[in-house]
């Protein structure tokens, strides 16, 4: 077979990076190798999402970009990912030089999509949702990665429903991969040399409903745990509704399992929480936190945030910034409310002005600035344990990597110490990333010790 070009440019989260990962994959066994460069490829896909108005414009510009390699070239133009499952034919009707459209759910039928076209010139859309989860199967790299991190799909899709969220739509209802399959392909995985693995799904706390079999998201933590050769788990994302005891518990009893976790709280006001339908109060959030960091107390914590919500006034505001000083995230993801077309949010009237969104995001990412900086000022002169990922950015005598808890870290050493845990100790601290030295002396982590202590 000839060999051929694809160029993915991915857009969103990190379940669509995962996804980019799995068609290259997939491809290759079609004879279509990964070029990072568009002009030579014969296979042009754009992975989109759709979780905001920004991200979704985006399609259409890098559509616009690649025009004129389909006149010129004849390469194959697609669109896949939230908008690609949410236009469906429409995307066809509006640019005329696109190919291909497949959804969330139909991964496994690109090769032969792919074929269809070549052999016919047809255009196709396939976006149906796939009941039998043949989408979640794995689709294994066939040699080793050179890359220390990969992500597993434990669950797709989402359940809850919260009034601003495109994504039930898009990616469909809860569905978990079984355990078998999902352990099989972590020992796969640290076969190929991977240390770390990231569990991904819309909300991996309800994993295992639907199941045949009885296992919880904490069971399967435990299993992945004893898997040999894998160092390092995290998860994300998690509702702070499904936030059992159980997985609190586990960050003191799974010796693997990363000190970090990403609990998305969207907004500080209970009135807004409630027009969110979040099934959730700010007063229960602050206690889940705070059980956590009473379990793990050097759990780094992260979240998402949404500001100008339909009706939050400054009142609601200021409950969110009271949020965040009583939790003193390490980082917070914020966005300006986006209305999506199809979700209940979209129909509500008391819009907040654009201008006033903008200001209330600003504030917000000022006071957590000076909170993540003071975070990571906490771990000045301490020993972290890093996963050494490759060259740092910043020289080329330096290796980056990142703690347990997930901050990044650069010193100087060189590229033998990939794949290693080294401890390093912290010697500055920045907004975005730490400077460190690789040291002899491995401290244990405050959360290690803890759990020592309460042991005793
Ligand atoms: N507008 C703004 N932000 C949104 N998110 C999801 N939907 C919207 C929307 N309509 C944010 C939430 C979510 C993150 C992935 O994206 O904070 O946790
Ligand atoms: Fe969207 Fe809410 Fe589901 Fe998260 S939990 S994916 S915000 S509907």
């Amino acid at each position: 077979m000839e060999a051929k070009r694809v160029y993915i440019e991915t857009y969103g989260c990190q379940m669509n990076e995962h996804d980019t990962e799995r068609i290259l994959c997939l491809l290759e066994r079609s004879c279509y190798f990964e070029t990072k460069d568009a002009k030579e490829a014969d296979f042009i896909l754009i992975n989109t999402c759709s979780v905001r108005e920004k991200p979704e414009h985006k399609v259409y510009s890098a559509l616009g970009r690649y025009k004129w390699l389909k006149e010129k070239r004849g390469a194959i133009i697609g669109v896949a990912g939230c908008v690609a499952q949410q236009e469906g034919n429409q995307l066809l009707d509006r640019v005329p030089y696109l190919d291909m459209v497949i959804g969330t759910h139909a991964i496994p039928m690109l090769p032969q999509l792919l074929q269809k076209i070549e052999v016919s010139g047809e255009r196709v859309c396939e976006t149906s949702f796939d009941r039998d989860k043949e989408y979640l199967k794995s689709i294994l790299p066939q040699k080793p990665l050179d890359k220390v991190k990969s992500y597993v799909t434990i669950m797709q899709g989402c359940d809850h429903f919260c009034s601003y969220c495109i994504v039930p739509y898009v990616r469909g209802r809860e569905q978990s991969r079984s355990s078998r399959e999902i352990i099989g392909e972590v020992k796969h995985l640290s076969e190929m040399g991977v240390k770390e693995v990231c569990l991904l799904g819309q909300n991996v706390n309800s994993y295992g409903r639907g199941l045949e079999e009885a296992i919880s998201f904490p069971e399967l933590l435990s299993c992945i745990n004893s898997i040999e050769g894998i160092e390092r788990i995290r998860f994300t994302t998690s509702h702070p509704k499904d936030l059992s005891e159980e997985l609190i518990q586990a960050f003191s009893k799974l010796k693997k399992l990363c000190e970090h976790f990403h609990l998305p709280f969207q907004s500080g006001s209970n009135k807004i929480l409630k027009a969110m339908h979040r099934g959730y109060t700010k007063e229960s959030y602050l206690e889940k936190i705070d059980r956590l960091k009473e379990v793990c107390p050097s759990i780094a914590v992260t979240a998402d945030v949404i500001v100008g919500f339909p009706g939050e006034e400054e009142e609601d505001f200021k409950e969110t910034l009271d949020l965040m000083e009583k939790v003193q995230f390490d980082d917070l993801f914020s966005f300006k409310y986006s209305p999506r077309k199809g979700t209940r949010a979209a129909q509500l009237q008391d819009k907040i002005e654009e201008k006033v969104k903008q200001e209330r995001l600003s504030i917000l990412q000022e006071f957590q600035k000076g909170i993540t900086l003071r975070k990571n000022q906490e771990l000045e002169d301490r020993v972290e344990e890093v996963l050494v990922e490759g060259q740092s950015k910043q020289s080329v005598q330096d290796v980056t990597g990142r703690t347990r808890s997930n901050k990044i870290v650069n010193f100087e050493g060189d590229l033998g110490l990939v794949g290693n845990l080294v401890p390093v100790q912290i010697t500055k601290a920045y907004a975005h990333s730490l400077k460190g030295e690789i040291t002899s002396a491995q401290g244990p982590s405050i959360c290690k010790l803890q759990s020592m202590i309460c042991n005793f």
